[in-house]
């Protein structure tokens, strides 16, 4: 018989409901948000992916097997992002983890940025995720367990030139995820943020070709010149961003609140 007890407590705050927890990820068509999925998928989650294309999202469901279903949603659209919630809990029965990512920004520099497109950036980086929130957040409390995550970027820690609504928006999202945080802790629903650096998907081809054309250099050499920059000497697979989130929805994750993890080979400077 082992008698060993071990002195150390091992659940992790409250414990989670019993049956497999349902996760609804966004952007999940492809690049990180594809990947996040299936890092869910393989870590016993339900998983719901949302984009704005029915077909691209079929197609990446499929690969996921009996685990994964989909809703076409424009996550910029509070309105829709509060029907696909419901409807995930029409379908499911319940919400545990909540995945706020979708495309990035625009390129442009702080001051050549027109102002209607602030205006679509902020939906898209800002009062699109706090409408997920909004939605999503109460029935995670009464549950008493939930998991938000919001894809943001390491533009919020190193501010990039060329990505001013990403620097800019981003920052403010980091700051509401903290407020929002800190309304739930009581509850057992953490919400935190997980800033990529270079990943290797479309979005980062979609920059490289717009600092190409902006310094008139071919997109081999920016990439290369770029992979240079980062300490590891290379981009990120999706994947290695997606198990950042992966570990923040587990309930293993449930005293790590309000904060942001870097996913960035070492890249940004700035030390905290
Ligand atoms: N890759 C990088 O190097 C990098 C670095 C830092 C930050 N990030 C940020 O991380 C996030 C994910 O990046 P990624 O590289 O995976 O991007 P991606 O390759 O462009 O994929 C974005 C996914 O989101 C979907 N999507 C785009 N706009 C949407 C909207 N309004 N509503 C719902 N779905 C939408 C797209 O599908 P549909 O178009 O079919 O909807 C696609 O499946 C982005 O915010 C990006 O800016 C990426």
């Amino acid at each position: 018989m082992n008698s060993y007890q071990s002195p150390i407590d091992h659940t992790f705050g409250r414990p989670p409901p019993a049956g497999i927890r349902t996760a609804l990820v966004g952007g999940g068509a492809g690049g990180i948000g594809a990947a996040t999925a299936l890092a869910l998928v393989r870590t016993g989650h339900r998983v719901v992916l949302a984009g704005r294309t029915a077909g691209r999202l079929a197609a990446t469901a499929s690969t996921l097997g009996d685990s994964a279903d989909y809703i076409v949603c424009d996550l910029a659209d509070p309105a829709a992002v509060t029907d696909a919630v419901a409807e995930v809990h029409n379908r499911h029965g319940s919400l545990d983890v909540v995945v706020a990512n979708a495309g990035g920004p625009a390129l442009g520099r702080v001051l050549n940025v027109p102002d209607e497109q602030w205006h679509r950036d902020l939906d898209l980086l800002l009062l699109g995720p706090l409408a997920l929130m909004r939605a999503a957040l109460p029935a995670m409390a009464a549950r008493g367990f939930g998991r938000v995550i919001v894809l943001t970027s390491t533009a919020v820690r190193q501010p990039q030139p060329q990505l001013a609504t990403s620097t800019v928006l981003r920052s403010a999202m980091t700051a509401a995820a903290k407020l929002v945080a800190r309304e739930y802790a009581t509850d057992a629903v953490t919400v935190n943020c997980v800033a990529p650096g270079a990943t290797l998907t479309p979005r980062r081809l979609e920059v490289l070709r717009g600092q190409a054309a902006a310094k008139g250099m071919n997109l081999d050499d920016t990439m290369t010149g770029d992979n240079a920059d980062i300490p590891a000497k290379r981009a990120a697979n999706p994947a290695e961003v997606a198990a950042a989130v992966a570990f923040l929805a587990s309930p293993e994750a449930a005293y790590v609140n309000g904060t942001t993890l870097t996913v960035d080979g070492g890249r940004t400077e700035y030390p905290l």
